[in-house]
């Protein structure tokens, strides 16, 4: 992280964090579905300790689950001190991406494999946060055709 990712007191702006991890998140949709992909939600970014100017930010993404045309990818991003031994895990986000065609539109994904007990345990809990996603959409919707609202 340079000085151009820094505040006036060494910190890195979240929104610097949050484009490396938009970044990393697009890099696995696109490569498990093949195509273009884009972000369609984010939520849950976590930031957990300060990154500082100077750092090595590093940013893993996996894809946790797919649905029929969108993909939930799961980034941690770890920080590095020059002068430190070893990674702080600095931030977590869950981001949904949808795959599209040439037209824009959605397009079916591959139905991703879980092949480890971590897998299946990420593949469970992007599926309580999916279900919680929709289900916040819907009710907001819902509130705002309500006519007595
Ligand atoms: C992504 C986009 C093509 C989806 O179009 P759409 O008409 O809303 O598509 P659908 O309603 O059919 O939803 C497509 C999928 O996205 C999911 N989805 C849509 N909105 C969602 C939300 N807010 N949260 C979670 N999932 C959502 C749907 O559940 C569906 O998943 P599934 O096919 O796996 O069941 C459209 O919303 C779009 O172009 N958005 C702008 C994306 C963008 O510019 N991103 C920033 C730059 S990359």
């Amino acid at each position: 992280m340079g000085v151009m990712d820094a505040n006036n007191y060494g910190n890195v702006h979240g929104g610097v964090i949050m484009r490396a991890v938009d970044e990393a998140a697009a890099v696995a949709a696109v490569r498990h579905s093949d195509g273009p992909a884009v972000t369609v939600f984010m939520d849950s970014m976590e930031f957990r300790e300060p990154v500082k100017q100077g750092d090595l930010l590093t940013t893993y993404a996996q894809v946790n689950w797919t649905g029929t045309t969108s993909m939930e990818v799961g980034v941690r991003v770890t920080a590095q001190r020059l002068d430190v031994d070893g990674e702080i895990h600095v931030a977590t986000a869950y981001l949904v991406f949808v795959a599209i065609d040439a037209d824009g539109r959605p397009r079916p994904v591959p139905q991703s494999v879980p092949e480890t007990d971590e897998d299946r345990r990420r593949a469970g809990e992007a599926r309580i946060r999916r279900e919680t996603r929709l289900h916040r959409r819907e009710a907001i919707r819902e509130l705002r055709e309500s006519p007595s609202t």
